[in-house]
């Protein structure tokens, strides 16, 4: 399994890893927008064959003013489910983590994600130790709440 900054030929596989995954799915536009706009944050991991089998889809936070400091943010990140189980979420994350650190010198990084979602929420908090910061409720579509999330990306000397 290989893992790699995504490029603009990944993004019909990435897309068709998104819908089979998670019912948060997005325009083609929205994929281009990010690889094009925060280049180093999106990766994929790919299989012997090439065929794209999870992805992580991250950018910097738009809203931050200017006496703020950076903040990097998940769009969307899923692995094909004969895949899971391998380490290959926490390395797509960690890969984009480091990149907002280092590129574009995030302080933190953010998410949401479903209450209910077992194995993502065990990956946040348990494997990469995120904190939830607060509850959305009804952010989601059909009404379910989200849990805010973040983690530092500043390092302890
Ligand atoms: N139950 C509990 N903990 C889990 C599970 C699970 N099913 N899956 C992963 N974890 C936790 C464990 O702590 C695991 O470490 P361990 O295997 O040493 O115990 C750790 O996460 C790392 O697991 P990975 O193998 O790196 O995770 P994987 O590659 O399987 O992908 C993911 C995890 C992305 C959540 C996958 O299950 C998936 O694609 N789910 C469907 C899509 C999804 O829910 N995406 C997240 C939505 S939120 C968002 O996108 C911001």
């Amino acid at each position: 399994m290989n893992i790699r900054p995504v490029r603009v030929e990944d993004l019909m596989g990435m897309q068709s890893c998104n819908l089979h995954n998670l019912p948060e799915n997005y325009t083609m536009r929205y994929y281009l927008y990010h690889a094009m706009t925060w280049p180093g944050l999106s990766y994929v991991a790919e299989d012997a064959s090439g065929r794209i089998v999870g992805y992580i889809l991250a950018k910097m936070d738009e809203e931050t003013s200017e006496n703020e400091e950076p903040r990097g943010h998940v769009t969307s990140i899923s692995v094909l489910r004969s895949y899971r189980r391998l380490g290959l979420a926490k390395k797509l994350m960690v890969q984009s983590q480091e990149s907002m650190a280092e590129i574009y010198n995030a302080s933190h990084v953010s998410l949401h994600v479903r209450q209910s979602n077992r194995a993502a929420i065990g990956l946040y908090r348990d494997t990469l130790g995120f904190t939830v910061k607060d509850v959305e409720k009804k952010y989601y579509a059909d009404g379910e709440d989200a849990l805010s999330m973040h983690l530092s990306l500043k390092r302890s000397v």
